[in-house]
């Protein structure tokens, strides 16, 4: 697996609605969190400032917009992306979409698919004129993925073990929906703690509440990160 740390495999989502106060969480995680995501809320609030500072601390970031647009757009919008310097990209995982992103991104971008939004259920689908379920769905999208060259999927972490024995060692497994045992559970429905996700084959977490809103961010972080160090290899 490509990941460089046990620390970098805990991505921290800035889900805050001001840059200022990314800023304050940022300063108080310190060298706890080396790996941010960057979502639309704060992207479109000026948050690409910030993504370029914390470039310049040395951090990792992910940019969290699932682009997805004609190709020409999507190449273009891609290679901004990369141009920042940007360690990660999501994408939705549609053929088109994920051959022109791969055309955009150059050595240095890692892309991420979104197979289908775990929003959705079989219901869902079907009233999108969709005949088939979301396992399937999901499954195919990521032998799509990888036909197209893309790094990684994000994925619910009950999907983790199927589609790691689908795709094989080489494809970058990130997952949300993770909470810390005890953890407030809030309106994730399908979740695991670190160490299962971990296990489960994910190379990284993505954690947002439990410790963008903990009392000790910093020791919440630090925790995750320690039972990650548990079970990683
Ligand atoms: O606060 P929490 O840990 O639930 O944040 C999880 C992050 O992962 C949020 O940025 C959320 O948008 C994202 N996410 C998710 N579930 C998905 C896809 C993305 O929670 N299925």
């Amino acid at each position: 697996m490509s990941h460089d740390s046990v620390r970098d495999r805990l991505i921290v989502a800035l889900d805050v609605d001001s840059v200022a106060a990314a800023r304050v969480l940022v300063d108080q995680l310190g060298d706890a969190v080396s790996f941010y995501k960057i979502g639309m809320e704060l992207a479109y609030g000026g948050g690409f400032d910030l993504a370029r500072d914390l470039k310049s601390a040395g951090k990792r970031v992910f940019i969290d917009l699932k682009l997805h647009d004609i190709g020409a757009t999507v190449e273009r919008a891609t290679r901004q992306i990369a141009k920042m310097g940007m360690d990660f990209l999501t994408i939705h995982a549609f053929p088109q979409t994920m051959t022109a992103a791969r055309a955009g991104a150059g050595d240095s971008l890692k892309l991420l698919a979104v197979t289908v939004m775990t929003s959705y259920d079989d219901a869902d689908l079907k009233e999108a004129g969709y005949a088939c379920s979301v396992a399937e769905l999901v499954a195919r999208r990521a032998r799509q993925a990888q036909t197209a060259g893309i790094d990684g999927l994000i994925l619910s972490p009950h999907e983790l073990s199927a589609i790691r024995t689908l795709v094989g060692p080489d494809m970058l497994l990130v997952t949300p929906g993770v909470r810390p045992a005890g953890a407030d559970v809030g309106d994730q429905k399908r979740i695991m703690t670190p160490s299962q996700a971990i296990a489960a084959s994910a190379d990284h977490i993505v954690v947002g509440r439990p410790i963008t809103r903990a009392a000790d961010p910093r020791a919440a972080a630090e925790a995750i990160v320690a039972e990650i160090a548990s079970v990683a290899h």
